[in-house]
């Protein structure tokens, strides 16, 4: 909505068409155009012919967003197969693959690109194997990458959002023992857009975030100890079985 509301033209990717269309029907709302692209991200033939679909419909892109995610919390000794090709696939390699797809775009138009992280790009947690491996592993990715464009003019963004108030986090915020506020998306959306403008290259929101951030930085083998002893709550908090 941030980029709808400054007129950009948008290309909406995600699984569910209805949803698409509905997030297409806000953006009309704001004055701005978007044309969705039902598309399965883990799935390499479908991410493969993307780049072909949006540029025969709207041409090349100035911005690439990278927001598409999942959580697959729980047990990591639980997870199917499926599910960690998908979480990987989804978090880290469906980027990568995309902004390949769309570099010579962004190349050509200095555009600017978007990475979302979180705070297990820079702390792991129990019952998060899979997305703190590739968020961690999108973090690098995307700082490589940033050296690597630099020459180029293509911005590379990263920002790490605080719990937001979305479907990823619903299930989690009602099984929280205390409840801590989360971020709105709305305002996730505009605080990146306004990062990306300001030519940052990372930003992280949510002050317990930060400060667990620099903590583990500063003392990993601490935090360590305390997440030890937060084991249980931390893995019935994220084990997407058990949503009650
Ligand atoms: N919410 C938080 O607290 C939080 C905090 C830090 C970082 N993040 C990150 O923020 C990003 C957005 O997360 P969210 O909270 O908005 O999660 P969400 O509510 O679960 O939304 C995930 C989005 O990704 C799309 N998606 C998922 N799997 C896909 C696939 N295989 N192919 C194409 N699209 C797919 C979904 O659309 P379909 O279901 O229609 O495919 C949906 O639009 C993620 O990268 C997440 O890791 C979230």
């Amino acid at each position: 909505m941030a980029l709808a509301r400054r007129g950009a033209r948008l290309a909406l990717v995600g699984r569910r068409r209805e949803a698409l269309e509905g997030v297409a029907a806000e953006v009309a709302a704001l004055g701005a155009e978007a044309t969705v692209f039902p598309t399965d991200l883990t799935v390499s033939e479908q991410r493969l012919g993307l780049a072909e679909r949006i540029h025969a419909a709207i041409g090349p892109l100035d911005w690439l967003v990278n927001n598409a995610g999942m959580l697959a919390g729980g047990p990591f000794a639980n997870h199917s197969p499926s599910t960690i090709e998908s979480a990987l696939s989804i978090n880290l390699t469906a980027p990568a693959v995309l902004v390949q797809q769309f570099l010579p775009d962004l190349v050509e138009r200095k555009g600017t690109m978007v990475l979302v992280g979180s705070l297990m790009s820079f702390v792991p947690l129990p019952g998060a194997t899979l997305y703190s491996a590739s968020k961690s592993g999108l973090r690098a990715f995307g700082q490589a990458l940033r050296y690597e464009l630099q020459p180029s003019g293509v911005h590379v963004l990263m920002v790490h959002p605080a719990g937001t108030a979305t479907a990823m986090i619903a299930p989690m915020a009602r099984k929280a023992p205390v409840r801590a506020p989360l971020l709105d998306p709305q305002w996730v959306g505009e605080q990146t857009v306004r990062a990306a403008l300001a030519r940052r290259f990372e930003v992280q929101w949510g002050l317990g975030d930060r400060l667990l951030r620099l903590l583990y930085r500063a003392a990993p083998s601490l935090v360590q100890r305390v997440l030890a002893h937060q084991h249980a709550t931390l893995m019935h908090l994220f084990d997407e079985r058990d949503i009650s």
